[in-house]
């Protein structure tokens, strides 16, 4: 609604943010090196008495993981591993799991007793700073609400103190909890201005950009357009495909003080959904990945549940499509719906990625029919782990998936993963050449 808009039609919300264009998202297709290998079944799940999706971990500000005598550890999004996976996230809280080895994970337990905002918890990012978690993280829903909202502000928990022995490691209290960004209504929809699917104002992602060292939060978000105004050729149904990557900024680089700052790049006409956005800087550039879904992608796109990224010079792009469309890693034509969530990140000269293991045994083009399965056998399908990790090439606007690990292997800063790249990889000619510099230690050529 119009009278929902401060300023109206036509005002300039975007500041420099770049564009995701209709033209770059209907290159969208399904290569060699964008499609991930199908996913079997584990054989432990990392806690079968909960379904684990969207995942993160630890780090340090200066976007490494977190170390602390020899423990690591993520955090993910989990509910009762009963209870229908469609239903989770309405009940969603924060875990946390802890690893030396990065391959067998110990369940810590929930991260909040009581005290988050919020009637439950979606995705987030963790700092380890000075001895102290920041925990950053979406507040959906009003705390002890009867009937379930969608509302979604972003909130944070400080104060967590981390403990450890030889046999393991405990995260706790007290923390203070606190609301940090809501939706201005200007650079930022609010969920009153929305008039399409799924709002989003969620998903805070801490970044320290090595070049300034300046903090920031990037999230989730919508740009506003206002009905009646000519974005998407004057289209009121393509309007209504507004995802944004929004930002904050840290004024005195204190992790708990922010401000908005215009969006770093949007989707309008194109995408409703730029989830859980991040950033791994990997050879001098920005590489800006965001999870998204096909049934987002605007009427006349044909995308794929999928990880999708843009690479820049700087922080503040502009930000161009990696292998022109955007897409970086789908799922396989025969299990759509097969892994989530991906959370890229540098490992020595490498990129990996993380996800969590969705719908299996499924090749329906949309995840609705799931809910025509009988109630055992949407349980039976939905992997509620770890995937895979990817390991994924990249090379300027290039990248291609290499190889996977084992279901939840994230491994260790030390850790030498099969394969070495040899110094003069960038003498090598274009990405062909690169691929060739490759040599496998177990099957030499
Ligand atoms: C992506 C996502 C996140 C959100 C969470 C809720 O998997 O939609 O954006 O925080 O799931 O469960």
């Amino acid at each position: 609604m119009c009278s929902e808009f401060p300023e109206g039609p036509g005002v300039d919300v975007r500041g420099e943010a770049s564009a995701w264009t209709r033209e770059q998202a209907e290159r969208v297709r399904r290569t060699d090196g964008t499609v991930a290998p199908i996913i079997y079944p584990p054989e432990r799940k990392i806690d079968p008495s909960v379904h684990i999706w969207d995942t993160w971990f630890l780090r340090n500000r200066d976007g490494s993981m977190a170390q602390i005598d020899g423990w690591r550890v993520f955090f993910s999004l989990t509910a009762p591993s009963e209870l229908l996976p469609g239903k989770r996230h309405d009940v969603a809280t924060i875990r946390y799991f802890y690893s030396r080895d990065g391959k067998s994970w110990q369940p810590g337990g929930r991260v909040f007793d009581v005290g988050a905002l919020g009637s439950r918890q979606w995705a987030g990012s963790a700092l380890y700073d000075d001895g102290t978690v920041y925990l950053y993280y979406t507040a959906a829903g009003e705390a002890g609400e009867e009937h379930l909202t969608y509302s979604q502000r972003i909130a944070m928990a400080e104060g967590g103190t981390v403990r450890t022995d030889g046999e393991g490691l405990s995260l706790d209290g007290p923390w203070t909890h606190s609301r940090i960004l809501d939706p201005d209504g200007i650079r930022y929809e609010t969920e009153a201005q929305s008039r399409g699917m799924i709002y989003t104002f969620r998903d805070p992602w801490f970044f320290e950009d090595p070049a300034t060292g300046e903090t920031y939060l990037l999230f989730e978000g919508n740009t506003p357009v206002p009905e009646g105004s000519d974005a998407c050729g004057g289209d009121p149904v393509q309007q209504e495909f507004n995802g944004s990557i929004g930002i904050a900024r840290s004024p005195t680089g204190d992790p708990t003080d922010w401000e908005l700052a215009p969006p770093l790049l949007d989707a309008v006409c194109v995408n409703q959904e730029l989830e859980r956005p991040h950033v791994v800087v990997h050879d001098g550039r920005y590489y800006l990945f965001v999870s998204s879904h096909r049934h987002t992608f605007a009427p006349g796109i044909e995308g794929f549940d999928g990880l999708y990224g843009f690479v820049a010079d700087s922080l503040r792009g502009d930000y161009r499509p990696l292998n022109d469309s955007g897409l970086v890693v789908a799922n396989p034509a025969n299990a759509p719906f097969q892994a989530y969530s991906w959370l890229a990140f540098g490992h020595r000269e490498e990129i990996l990625v993380n996800s969590f293991f969705n719908y299996y045994e499924y090749d329906r083009p949309s995840l609705d029919d799931i809910a025509a399965l009988p109630e055992p056998e949407q349980l039976r399908r939905f992997g509620g782990t770890l995937a895979p990790t990817i390991r994924l090439d990249v090379d300027g606007d290039r990248t291609r998936i290499r190889d996977t690990l084992a279901h939840g292997h994230i491994p260790t800063a030390e850790e030498d993963l099969p394969g070495i790249w040899f110094e003069d990889r960038e003498t090598a000619a274009g990405y062909g050449g690169a691929t060739a510099s490759y040599v496998d230690p177990e099957n030499p050529r």
